[in-house]
């Protein structure tokens, strides 16, 4: 591992619901006992004007108790340490300039290099502003390091991504530039590659020669909470597909990389988003949840929800699916699936293997032979299973599916955060992890087409798996293999 250099972490927007729920408590977690301990000071900006250091560290605290992580005897010097506030006011030039001279005093004063992350963590309206602030008032060098952290949702098209990218290119180049999609955090996720990549397994299978199907499914129970007015204008397909979804099938589908270095890895990625049919709108589902029950509960229609219109045609779930024509996968199907107030939360990308290429049980006997399959749980209950045939015991000959299972919980009881893993990664100055403006522009050069269809939104229960419209783009389950 790099070693991290000490730092400034500027997070402007550091009294919002991102600060509160999951910076601060993976900072806090790596300040007081990880990686990030005496490496970083921490400086939180915001609008907000009451608050002054002793204030916000009152606030962090309720924070971080909100999150399950008291600040107990030993560990409240944590916030005494390394955290502090600033205001940002109006946010006018002239308050960016001050907040410059304010920075370049507090750096002195802590004995800190000049090496400095500014965490832009406003709601997305306010993102582009905020970084040609920074640019403005020369905020984009400094004696040490600079880098800049977007969080998503990256535009909502081709263009406003596009657009976003030359406005922040005039200040940062590429290599200062963090663009977070916090799936490629997960442990999980990042072990799609060790999981390809380390072993020799089952590299001679994943193609279209021995695997019939890739299926995707992000599903949560929770509905949009508090978020009705931003998620009614973006929907599923903007909210989770054209990012977390589309990097769990880039991973899958990507070659090897040159080396495991960002760069290389991400070309892969990038070459996969190339390689994408445009998609067939005939092979898209969308659905919106109606007013129901989840275990027991009563639960709002989506259009019930607050900020979200009456009469919206927002989806809060897609089925879909996308094929990769490469030599690799041509002709194999990718589903993807996404769904608010589903029966659970759980993401899982499930390989369909082939069936044997002779049905030489099912000719003279009534066995049943079911196809392999190998499923990658991302969350909860973090692992994986593979799914193989045996033969029962006794005649006349039964085949039965059992599984070869590996659960994270049983041997690493403590997986990071998502946001760990990016805010250490952020501070050795590695973008392995970081969507690069390439990729963020190809992805939605796939997607804007789509947006601009208007399809049809089919209700579904609360509870359930989406609307049945959705059966003909799934792969049916548990079929056995054709005689
Ligand atoms: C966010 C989406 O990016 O990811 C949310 O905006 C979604 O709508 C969330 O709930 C899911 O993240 P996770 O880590 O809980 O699977």
């Amino acid at each position: 591992m790099a070693e991290i250099e000490r730092h400034l972490m500027v997070v402007i927007g550091g009294t919002g619901d991102l600060m509160r729920r999951k910076l601060l408590p993976a900072m806090r977690r790596l300040t007081a006992q990880g990686q990030l301990k005496d490496r970083v000071v921490l400086l939180a900006a915001g609008r907000r004007t009451k608050f002054d250091d002793e204030s916000y560290r009152e606030w962090a605290k309720e924070a971080l108790e909100e999150a399950g992580m008291p600040i107990d005897e030993d560990g409240s010097g944590w916030c005494q340490q390394c955290l502090y506030y600033r205001s940002l006011g109006e946010q006018t030039v002239d308050d960016f300039k001050r907040f410059r001279t304010a920075i370049e005093e507090f750096e002195q004063e802590h004995d800190l290099p000049g090496n400095r992350i500014f965490y832009i963590a406003t709601p997305p309206g306010a993102f582009i502003e905020t970084v040609e602030r920074l640019g403005e008032v020369g905020l984009n060098s400094s004696p040490g390091w600079t880098r800049i952290v977007i969080e998503k949702p990256f535009g909502n098209d081709l263009d406003s991504a596009r657009e976003l990218n030359d406005r922040i290119h005039r200040y940062f180049d590429e290599e200062q530039i963090y663009r977070i999609d916090h799936y490629l955090g997960k442990e999980t996720v990042q072990n799609l590659l060790t999981f390809r990549f380390a072993n020799t397994l089952f590299d001679s299978v994943w193609n279209r020669d021995r695997i019939s199907s890739v299926e995707i499914t992000v599903a949560e129970d929770l509905g949009i909470g508090d978020r009705g007015e931003f998620y009614d204008s973006v929907g599923a397909l903007r909210d989770m597909v054209q990012n977390h979804m589309t990097q769990l099938l880039t991973l899958t589908a990507m070659e090897a990389p040159a080396e495991f270095e960002a760069d290389a890895i991400r070309d892969e990625k990038v070459k996969v988003l190339r390689s994408l049919a445009p998609f067939d709108p005939s092979q898209v589902v969308y659905g919106q949840y109606t007013a129901g029950e989840i275990d027991g509960k009563p639960v709002r229609a989506y259009t019930e929800e607050e900020g979200v219109a009456q009469d919206s045609h927002t989806e809060t779930f897609v089925a879909m699916r996308a094929y990769v024509q490469n030599w690799r996968w041509h002709g194999v199907p990718f589903v993807l699936r996404t769904g608010k107030r589903l029966p659970e939360k759980r993401s899982q990308t499930v390989i369909n293997f082939r069936c044997p290429s002779l049905a030489l049980f099912q000719q003279r006997t009534q066995a049943t032979v079911h196809a392999n399959a190998l499923i990658l749980t991302l969350q909860p209950d973090e692992g994986f299973d593979l799914k193989f045939e045996v033969k029962e015991p006794r005649d006349p000959l039964r085949l039965q599916t059992q599984s070869l299972s590996f659960r994270y919980a049983e041997v690493f009881p403590d997986l990071p955060d998502a946001y760990e893993t990016l805010l250490v990664d952020i501070a050795q100055g590695d973008q392995t992890l970081f969507v690069r403006a390439d990729e963020v522009e190809e992805s939605w050069r796939l997607y804007t087409p789509l947006l601009k269809e208007q399809l049809p939104v089919y209700p579904y229960e609360p509870g359930t798996m989406g609307p049945e419209e959705a059966d003909r783009i799934l792969i049916p389950r548990g079929e056995s293999c054709p005689i």
